[in-house]
């Protein structure tokens, strides 16, 4: 049984009405409602939690979180990906301190227990001080219940009886394949991880990459600028399009311009490109959306950039702070130097000092730094554009919507309304 205050329910209805488009400040700042994101939004969720590419050989580890929940991902002998929470069963410390690595076993640097990497506890120094009860069976890492893959992308949940992975994407799959599936061998990280720190909830960064095509020619007008070849105006091709932005009923959304000349970005990754290949096996209708310079976020806390080869997830760090972790990723059969050209272009629009990025993450900050004013608190939000413009065309799988529209972050904070209702597995008898 858990203290009282890590138990209490707060009914967000009044916060979220995602029918009138309207969002209540609260859902940024108030420490509770953070608290209670971490137990029913977080511990029920599928969390994304690394590339697969990361883990060659038995000992290849990585250490990252779920929600504020530190996580130790490793590959064992068998050659099986599992997931550990990366804290001592002895007092507690972080059995791991490194960020990634390879090794055979985990030896927790406070006392020195030691876990091999299935977790199970396999050293214990003066183990004889130790009553005849004590077992060390009993004292193993605690594991994730459920690890799956999709596409090179491995997620984990505390649940212990989820949907499966495959079957929460939905329709998102298919849009997650523009970037994930351009041919038989998949996707590889190339270079490393980039982390920042940034002043803001977690949900403004998730919410904009699943909906705000909006922000696009205001905020980053100045780098549109810089990107133009005549050096005079943003490129006609980036603004004012038309697109479509998808709609998912769990809370995924994705945002896209509709181009026929929809291409890479990157020079070399462009002219490197078979087109036709490319359309063959994602389609026309996916070469020219989806695969474009859009975004999208999956629920709830991880985004891409498909053209930028751009994956990163939103790590909550309280209600006013996110940490992001950023990799690039590129087609595994690309020469070195497309797979160069893609890591150099990802990191001068969207690394931590990309000028696509910087203007992100000042939007953020500022809308998080003067929501926490007790009269600003209270004044709502609107999220009602292109509200009743979702439909079903044909043309994409699901519902989508216009570019420019609120559609997918009004289905986004519906989602989280509906998970921040619902009291999750663990709470049992708690309310
Ligand atoms: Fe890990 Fe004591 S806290 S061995
Ligand atoms: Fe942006």
């Amino acid at each position: 049984q858990r203290p009282a205050e890590m138990r209490r329910n707060i009914d967000v209805s009044g916060l979220v009405d995602h029918e009138g488009g309207l969002l209540d400040r609260a859902v940024f700042t108030d420490h509770s409602i953070y608290a209670q994101e971490m137990r029913r939004v977080f511990a029920p969720s599928w969390l994304f939690l690394a590339h697969t590419d990361q883990f060659k050989k038995p000992g290849d580890f990585f250490a990252t979180f779920m929600g504020e929940d530190p996580v130790l991902v490793t590959l064992t002998r068998e050659k099986k990906l599992k997931a550990f929470l990366n804290s001592c069963r002895h007092r507690g410390a972080r059995v791991c301190r490194a960020d990634f690595g390879q090794t055979r076993n985990f030896t927790c640097s406070y006392h020195g227990w030691s876990y091999d990497l299935d977790g199970k506890l396999v050293s214990v120094p003066n183990e004889a001080g130790y009553p005849e009860s004590f077992e060390r069976d009993d004292w193993g890492l605690v594991e994730v219940p459920h690890i799956e893959t999709y596409n090179g992308l491995i997620f984990g949940t505390w649940n212990p009886s989820p949907i499966p992975l495959r079957e929460s994407l939905g329709d998102m799959a298919w849009y997650m394949d523009a970037m994930l599936d351009h041919d038989d061998d998949g996707t590889e990280v190339v270079g490393g991880i980039h982390k920042w720190v940034l002043d803001g909830n977690w949900k403004l960064a998730a919410e904009q990459f699943a909906t705000d095509w909006y922000h696009v020619n205001m905020s980053h007008a100045s780098a549109l600028m810089v990107m133009s070849p005549t050096g005079k105006g943003p490129r006609d091709e980036i603004v004012h399009r038309t697109g479509r932005q998808y709609v998912d009923p769990n809370g995924h959304g994705a945002g896209f311009p509709v181009h026929t000349k929809n291409r890479f970005d990157a020079k070399t990754v462009h002219d490197h490109t078979d087109y036709t290949a490319l359309r063959e096996r994602l389609g026309d209708a996916r070469v020219e959306g989806p695969l474009t310079n859009g975004h999208a976020t999956v629920f709830p806390n991880f985004s891409y950039l498909p053209v930028n080869g751009s994956i990163r997830i939103w790590h909550p760090k309280g209600p006013d702070k996110m940490e992001v972790w950023a990799w690039t990723i590129v087609d595994k059969c690309w020469p070195d130097e497309v797979k160069q050209a893609q890591r150099l272009y990802n990191l001068r629009t969207f690394g931590p000092s990309g000028i696509f990025e910087q203007d992100d993450g000042e939007n953020w900050s500022e809308c998080q730094a003067i929501a926490a004013g007790f009269i600003t608190n209270g004044v709502a939000l609107n999220y009602q554009m292109g509200l009743g413009s979702e439909r079903e065309d044909g043309r994409y799988p699901g519902t989508t919507s216009e570019l420019y529209s609120d559609a997918a972050g009004r289905s986004f904070y519906a989602r989280w309304r509906t998970l921040m209702n619902t009291p999750a597995w663990h709470e049992g008898d708690a309310r």
